[in-house]
């Protein structure tokens, strides 16, 4: 379900329950419990915060000077260094997400974008809707990614390949070795993208990225985000590694002006050490106490890597979902292919255990 008709369909129900039902003015309602759109509620970091506030009063200038862009080159040094890339190898964009639209129009152009048949898709429904054709590709029995047959589908036709690791909704990593293997021997047809937004809260995070395959020059583009262990969904800030060719190309497609608060934000997260390991530890916890819910109720929820859990819980996610949220309790559910399956994002540890109670209840009943 795409997130707008989730809003929409949302508004029948758990938030003609609340006060003040207005999340566009993020306020969520009392008594709510949202666990619906892989956020990070630790967020932002304290230190984060703090520097924001001092610079409040000056958003009424660009964030840059005529000759570069202050804030946004110490991010850019900032992550380069973490990577051992050169500032070349990175852009910055509005969210991963306007990275990843930008990728797809500077390369889906020729041929069409490659995707597993079940993935993170806001930024493939907006290529579609340029004209540019996405093929999807079946997910293996066990939900895995299937790389194999997606290789055997790479033709003329196909131009980039758009993978997220972990992949959301599942939460399951794709096996390093095999994704590197993968990259490199199609890097000659198609760009690969791969998706780290989750990679922080892997149980590898260095092993299991594709950015070693970046400092080899490889047809590879490597995207991040804020949103997630960050906990800056709502300043918008992402990023792209790639060969400075890559950079280049699909930096064009990327809008002046990025937003100054939420790169401030951003700069002074990512030296934010403790922040990053508290809200680490947190996801941990909470992943093992909804795992624990789903198994109390017999469920068998997939091994996540991420900040969420997706489980077939044997009948309609759909109506669970909206059962759940006439609850305050908001969740995800119901995927094209896995009608019932619920996906469980992270909040704080108070609300899981809302999560727990009202799970155990709606399940007894559904
Ligand atoms: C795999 C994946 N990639 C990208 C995004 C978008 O994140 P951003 O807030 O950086 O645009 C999400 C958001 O849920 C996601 O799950």
């Amino acid at each position: 379900m795409k997130r707008r008709d989730f809003l929409t369909a949302l508004s029948g129900t758990a938030f003609a329950l609340g006060t003040a039902p207005s999340l566009g003015q993020y306020i969520i309602p009392q008594g709510q419990v949202r666990l619906v759109f892989n956020e990070n509620p630790y967020g932002p970091s304290p230190r984060a915060l703090a520097e924001v506030k001092k610079i409040l009063a000056l958003t009424a200038y660009y964030p840059d000077s005529p000759y570069d862009y202050p804030i946004r080159d110490k991010l850019v040094a900032a992550i380069a260094a973490n990577h051992d890339l050169g500032a070349e190898q990175l852009f910055v964009s509005s969210g991963s997400n306007e990275g990843l639209q930008a990728a797809l129009m500077a390369y889906g152009k020729k041929g069409g974008v490659l995707t597993p048949a079940l993935t993170y898709d806001a930024h493939l429904g907006y290529a579609e809707t340029l004209g540019i054709p996405i093929t999807r590709v079946p997910l293996r029995e066990d939900l895995q990614v299937d790389l194999t047959a997606m290789e055997q589908r790479i033709d003329e036709s196909v131009s980039v390949v758009y993978l997220a690791n972990p992949n959301n909704p599942t939460g399951l990593p794709i096996d390093p070795d095999k994704l590197r293997g993968f990259c490199r021997r199609v890097g000659d047809r198609a760009l690969v993208i791969v998706d780290e937004a989750y990679n922080e809260l892997m149980a590898e995070p260095t092993q299991d990225s594709m950015v070693d395959l970046v400092r080899e020059g490889a047809n590879v583009l490597v995207t991040r985000t804020f949103s997630k262990i960050f906990g800056l969904a709502g300043m918008r800030v992402g990023y792209g590694m790639g060969r400075p060719d890559i950079i280049d190309r699909v930096g064009n497609h990327i809008m002046a002006w990025p937003n100054g608060i939420g790169l401030t934000a951003a700069f002074h997260s990512y030296e934010d050490q403790a922040f990053i390991a508290f809200s680490r530890q947190k996801v941990l916890q909470g992943r093992a106490m909804v795992e624990k819910t789903l198994r109390d109720a017999g469920f068998a929820p997939v091994q996540s890597e991420a900040n969420f859990v997706f489980v077939d819980i044997g009948r309609d996610a759909q109506a669970f979902r909206e059962a759940m949220g006439r609850e305050g309790v908001l969740i995800n559910g119901g995927y094209a292919g896995y009608p019932t399956y619920i996906r469980v994002s992270m909040g704080k540890l108070e609300d899981l255990e809302v999560f727990d109670r009202v799970f155990k209840r709606v399940i007894a009943r559904a």
